[in-house]
């Protein structure tokens, strides 16, 4: 991974930045197209990748579900990494106006993902998530992230979530405020939450210097 600037500048990675991705690496052919697209923010391409690495350790294969998607880069992150997820869905009720716009050049770049990856313009709690399913959600803001876990353990799926504005009004600390700072236990009552619904959880953090809100909550339903 180029470390050679802040990679988590809200500043949009544009074609005047395709030199600081020179190699044949996926990650330098990923950061050509999205300079080439010259619409994302730099962060969204690192917090897309060291998430999809992360989690692709640890969950194979599966209907990608990238909720809260946005322009939906994580979607295809995450077929690059692991090309046995036969599609992935972006569900997001208001994607940017530049997904268009990666999608086509990712496919333009990897032929192999076309027709793999749709776009559908739901809030969560209309589309049906099954037990073969991967969830993803990278920084789904305060409650959405909730909304996703539990979306996500009704229907027995595998998650992972990279949770952002934690609200306090909405999201729970449980009984952990007076000992932790609270995101962190909002963030560690949702782990506990999952693990008492079966699921096997893992708790990790992608590199603060991508993003401050960089806890990651990767989860399996344990088989019974
Ligand atoms: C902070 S952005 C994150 C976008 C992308 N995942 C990223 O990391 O760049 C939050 C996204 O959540 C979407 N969103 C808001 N409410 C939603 C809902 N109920 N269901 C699904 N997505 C929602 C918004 O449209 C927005 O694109």
């Amino acid at each position: 991974m180029c470390m050679r600037f802040a990679p988590g500048s809200r500043g949009r990675l544009t074609r005047y930045d395709l030199d600081r991705f020179p190699g044949d690496s996926l990650f330098d052919r990923l950061g050509r197209v999205v300079c080439s697209v010259g619409r994302l923010p730099r962060k969204e391409l690192y917090e897309a990748w060291e998430l999809g690495r992360r989690v692709r350790r640890r969950c194979r294969g599966g209907r990608v579900v990238d909720v809260a998607g946005g322009h939906g880069l994580l979607a295809h992150v995450m077929l690059l990494l692991d090309d046995s997820s036969p599609e992935a869905v972006v569900v997001d009720p208001d994607p940017p106006p530049a997904a268009a716009a990666l999608h086509q050049a990712l496919v333009a770049e990897w032929p192999r993902l076309n027709g793999r990856v749709s776009y559908l313009r739901v809030d969560v709690q209309r589309f049906v998530l099954t037990a073969g399913d991967l969830v993803v959600s990278s920084h789904a803001c305060g409650a959405l992230t909730d909304a996703i876990l539990d979306a996500a353990a009704e229907a027995s799926a595998a998650v992972a979530v990279l949770p952002c504005c934690h609200d306090l009004a909405t999201c729970d600390p449980g009984p952990l405020a007076g000992w932790m700072e609270r995101t962190l236990a909002v963030d560690a009552v949702r782990a506990l939450r999952l693990e008492t619904r079966g699921y096997a959880v893992s708790t990790q953090t992608i590199p603060a210097a991508v993003t401050p809100k960089n806890r990651l909550l990767i989860a399996r339903r344990e088989l019974p």
